[in-house]
Formats: C-alpha cells, structure tokens, sequence
C-alpha cells in the first residue's frame, strides 16, 4: 500500500517510522514532513490546508491510505472532502470527520458533548459578547482560580487561569469584546477549577469498536518543576505508573465507553484517534479537554510501545473491524526528551544547523522541526527533536535518552533534565 501521513513533526515522523515498519507499505509519502521523514519516505511540498493539493498528490502517486497527524485539516473538514469526491471516496481517512472534529474545535460544542452524555467534567458557562455582563457576575459566584477558555483553536494559548477576579473580568472583557484571540475567542467557556494530576489517554476508534493505547504523561511547561510558559510539549513518560486496573476501569466505563457510544448516538461517524486530556481529581478521572488526533510528544513514547503492525492497524479502523484486532503492548518504559530551539515557546532563530545526529545510538531519533537545506540538517521549528528511549524503568530509559541529548548540537539548544520528575 501507498500511504500518506499528513504533518511535519515529531508526531508525523513517528507515524511514518512505524509505518514504515510494515509488511505491507509499499511507499510512504509525507506532507510537508521535516529531514526527518525524508530519510524514510518521501516528502511532498504541499500547503496542508490546499485539499486540491492533496488531492492531486493523492491521485498522482496512487496513494491508498491518509493518515492526518494535525487538528486544522481535520477540523477544517478533509475527511468530508474526501468522501464527497468521486476519486477520493473509496480512500480511507484516519481522523475524523469535521463534525466530531468540532470536540477540539469548539470547547463549548466538547462541553455539551459531555453534559449529555454524562462524561465528568468540571461545570462550566458558556458566554459571548452579549452576555458578557452575566459572564461578569458569574465570575462572581466563583471562588479563584478562575479558567477561562477561548472557545475556537487557539495554537494552545487560549485557555487562561487567573487568581484574581478583576483581572479575570478583564480577561473576560478582552476575549469577547477585543478580539483577544481572535474568531477563537467570539465565545468563552468560564470553568471550575480541577486541582489534580494530568494525564493523557489515547483511543483509536472505528466509530463502533475502539481500542485504548497506553497512557502517557506529558510536561508542557518550559522549565523545570513545571514552571514557566506553556510549549507544545517538552517530554512525555508512558506508561502513567499511577494508572492502575482500578482507574483505569473508571476510565473506560465513565469516560471512553460513553465518548464512543455518544458519538454513535450523536450521528458523528468517527475514523482515528481521541486524545482525551484528563485529570485525576482524588480518585475520579474527569476530562479537561477533547483532541481528535494524537498528541505530540506522547506519540513519540505511544508507538514505539505497540508491538502490532501499524498499516493493520489502521486498516482494521478503515473496515471497521478494530474489535478483531489484539493490541500487543511492550511492558517496558517509554520516555521522550524533546530538544527545543533557545527562545522557544517565544520568539527563535531558525535555520541553525544540527550537527551530531548520527551519533544518537541508544535513543531513536525522530525530528519534530528541521529540514535539509544544502546538504545540511538545520532546525525549523521551535521543538527540533525528539530523542525516544525504552528501558526496563523510567530512570533506566531516561538515562539513554539524556545521555544521546547530549550528543545533538546547534546554538542555542534547551530540553528539560525533570522529565518524569513527579512520578
Ligand atoms: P486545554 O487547552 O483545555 O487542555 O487547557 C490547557 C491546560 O490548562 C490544561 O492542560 C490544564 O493544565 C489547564 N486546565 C484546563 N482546564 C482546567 C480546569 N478546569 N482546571 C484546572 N486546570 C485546567
Ligand atoms: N502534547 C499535547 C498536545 O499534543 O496537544
């Protein structure tokens, strides 16, 4: 098979590493993809958000497989594209269509997706910019701290917690009544606060069966301690030592057993992955947040730990036969160390050139932002590589991802020494 996974980081080249794993691949494609995926397969120059484009590129190289890595073109709705066009139809999608997109799309469309189907969730308000002054008194009634999330794709920066409630009107007055992210802020859903520990729990659907991949744990702060700005991600741990058989149960039966059924109740066929977003509030999962795609880092620490064949895998969700399809998972430790540009998540230089790659032997290397220019492999995005390392413990695996991090070089270079720290 021919297959093309849409994306250009460290995500995407975990799915095309694994895929090119496969019995049954036949060329891989990767569109925009990054040095990294080049080594494996073939990149494609393509704007992500043209469908014509991939249209094209699908055509032109028989491809019989897509598997999108990022939100927008989902939520943009490529997978309804596909299947209202004549030669596109019969090509399998993996992600969902734009209606079940809308989960990471819109928090309030996640919100109420959860109130009726009874999913645990801290309560919440839905406002806009006519309902700004109830918005305002709702503040009120609340005790700090105060979440207030845009309702739209905010590039991870629309969700803001507050301690004092003048400065969470004000924040509330920016967001819908200044445009302060945009379109994505035109609503404001106003949330109780959770306190607990996060986690990251994966499920791949065909839209009646699903299969939950294992946990993972990620460190989105940029320093230490996680203090400091929000990032993409700067690490990620599976398995999540504190989910044991007993939470893991309150998982599936409260949680994903009725995301699925709801999506079926709902009328939203669902092809790919939920990234449920959860904390652990005492003993009680609730959901933070609903994505509809794999996380990026935890894909690095997800896959390497699936023993089966990727492509089979995905062909059981195309067919809808996931449920005949046995998950072999390696009990071993994965740990992710994600090495960031200097500056990053601020602003950052780009194009810098890496030297050392060739020297990582213990980890597996998978580039989140680079690319070849003249020969040479320089850095493109602000998380630049990602370095994946399996060991019987955590401390054992990350002691070889740390260990090759020190051996990738370009100026400027950061990662974190505490992944896992808290557990
Ligand atoms: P989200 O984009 O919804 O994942 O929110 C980003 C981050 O904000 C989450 O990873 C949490 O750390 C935090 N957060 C979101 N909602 C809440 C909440 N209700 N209570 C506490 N923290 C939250
Ligand atoms: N690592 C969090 C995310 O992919 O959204």
């Amino acid at each position: 098979m021919n297959v093309l996974v849409i994306g250009s980081g460290g995500r995407e080249h975990t799915f095309a590493w694994k895929l090119s794993q496969s019995k049954q691949i036949n060329k891989l494609f990767v569109a925009p993809g990054n040095a990294g995926t080049a080594n494996i397969g073939t990149n494609l120059t393509i704007n992500i958000s043209d469908f014509r484009a991939i249209k094209n590129a699908v055509i032109g190289n028989a491809i019989d497989m897509v598997v999108v890595g990022p939100e927008a073109p989902l939520v943009d709705g490529i997978h309804d594209f596909f299947l209202a066009d004549e030669d596109l139809k019969n090509i399998p999608v993996i992600g969902p269509q734009k209606r079940a997109a809308t989960l990471e799309g819109s928090k309030e469309f996640a919100k109420e997706f959860m109130q009726r189907h009874k999913i645990p969730t801290a309560q919440y308000k839905a406002f806009t910019s006519e309902t700004v002054e109830e918005g305002f008194r709702f503040l009120e009634s609340m005790s700090p701290p105060y979440v207030l999330k845009a309702d739209g794709l905010a590039a991870g920066k629309g969700v803001v917690i507050l301690n004092n409630l003048e400065e969470a009107q004000k924040e509330l007055e920016e967001m819908l009544l200044r445009s302060k992210f945009g379109e994505a802020s035109h609503t404001v859903v106003i949330e109780e606060f959770l306190q607990g520990i996060e986690l990251s729990c994966f499920v791949l659907t065909d839209g009646d069966n699903y299969q939950i991949l294992p946990f993972a744990k990620d460190y989105k702060r940029i320093g230490e301690g996680d203090t400091g700005l929000n990032t993409g991600g700067m690490g990620a741990v599976s398995p999540v030592p504190f989910v044991d058989g007993a939470f893991r149960r309150k998982i599936e039966e409260q949680i994903v057993q009725p995301t699925v059924e709801g999506l079926k109740k709902d009328g939203m066929p669902y092809k790919g992955f939920i990234f449920i977003g959860l904390i652990k509030v005492e003993d009680q999962p609730k959901v933070i947040e609903y994505n509809v795609r794999m996380g990026d880092p935890e894909t690095e620490v997800v896959l390497p730990r699936i023993k089966n064949d990727l492509l089979e895998v995905f062909q059981a969700v195309a067919t809808q036969k996931l449920n005949s399809l046995v998950l072999e998972i390696d009990p071993r430790t994965a740990v992710t160390v994600m090495v960031v540009s200097g500056g990053y998540p601020g602003s950052y230089q780009k194009g810098v050139e890496i030297t050392g790659l060739e020297n990582v032997k213990n980890a597996t290397l998978f580039h989140a932002g680079t690319l070849t220019r003249e020969g040479k492999v320089v850095t493109n995005g602000g998380r630049v590589i990602a370095l994946t390392s399996l060991g019987d413990t955590m401390h054992e695996a990350l002691q070889k991802a740390y260990n090759d991090a020190t051996l990738v070089h370009f100026k400027g270079k950061y990662f974190r020494k505490d992944i896992g720290f808290d557990l």
